[in-house]
């Protein structure tokens, strides 16, 4: 697991867009593996930037989210696939055949996370894994105390995620509590991962994982160290705990 510090927050989301459109620009029909949340609009807005100056085939690129809320419905403005619509699939023109989120209205929930699951297995590795981190060291939604051998499967948020999610809606109440999430082992089933944590919020675990020699199942992020290719990418805030 490699950390690097990248000093500012266009600096460190820039690095990482970089690196996606690398893959998508360099190999015709790329793999990826998406988050959403705060960190990643930067991410977006560059990779966007840099498909469309370049002028990159993106017709065979294929996309697998982490996570959808639970129930939640796909048109609603704080579900992940308005999300990705608004950011990122929308303003490429990728076509719905292209982009995957996990199956969330509650009906053959089992057949179809085993269904996500296999479609990666069947399709993958995927190239490129780009993760997030929770406050609480969760990836996906996978929070502390997930097996790493989980797959894709109905999870409920923590407090904290609820509470740190909370912000995109009118309130609290509204945060929905479960969520489908891709598994730490379907996570780790990818070539390479970026991670990228970005700001002062991020600093302690940044610090906890850093210290890290083995992985710990009370930190999620921490599977990661399973992986042989992973990139730990920070902002100065995030980093600023690192002795
Ligand atoms: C979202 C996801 C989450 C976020 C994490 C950080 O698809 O998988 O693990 O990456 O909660 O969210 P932000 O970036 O909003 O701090």
């Amino acid at each position: 697991m490699r950390f690097i510090n990248l000093g500012s927050r266009q600096d460190a989301a820039h690095y990482t867009a970089i690196e996606m459109f690398k893959e998508i620009h360099y190999n015709h029909c790329t793999l990826l593996g998406l988050a959403t949340g705060g960190t990643m609009e930067e991410v977006y807005a560059k990779l966007v930037e840099l498909l469309t100056l370049n002028h990159t085939d993106i017709t065979c690129l294929e996309t697998f989210n982490l996570d959808e809320y639970f129930m939640l419905d796909q048109n609603d403005p704080n579900s992940y696939m308005s999300y990705m619509r608004a950011h990122f699939f929308d303003k490429i023109g990728m076509q719905q055949s292209q982009f995957h989120l996990p199956d969330n209205d509650g009906i053959d929930v089992e057949e179809d996370n085993e269904a996500y699951d296999r479609a990666i297995r069947e399709k993958g590795p995927l190239h490129l894994q780009l993760l997030g981190i929770g406050e609480n060291g969760h990836i996906g939604f996978n929070e502390p105390g997930t097996p790493f051998d989980s797959k894709t499967r109905l999870v409920e948020l923590t407090e904290t995620t609820i509470a740190a999610n909370s912000r995109y809606f009118d309130n609290e109440d509204d945060v929905p509590t479960k969520a489908i999430s891709m598994g730490i082992d379907t996570i780790l089933y990818s070539k390479r991962i970026i991670l990228l944590a970005l700001g002062e919020k991020k600093a302690d675990i940044m610090a906890k994982l850093y210290a890290m020699s083995a992985p710990d199942e009370s930190i999620p992020a921490s599977s990661l160290l399973n992986h042989p290719n992973v990139e730990i990418v920070m902002d100065d805030a995030a980093a600023c705990k690192i002795d």
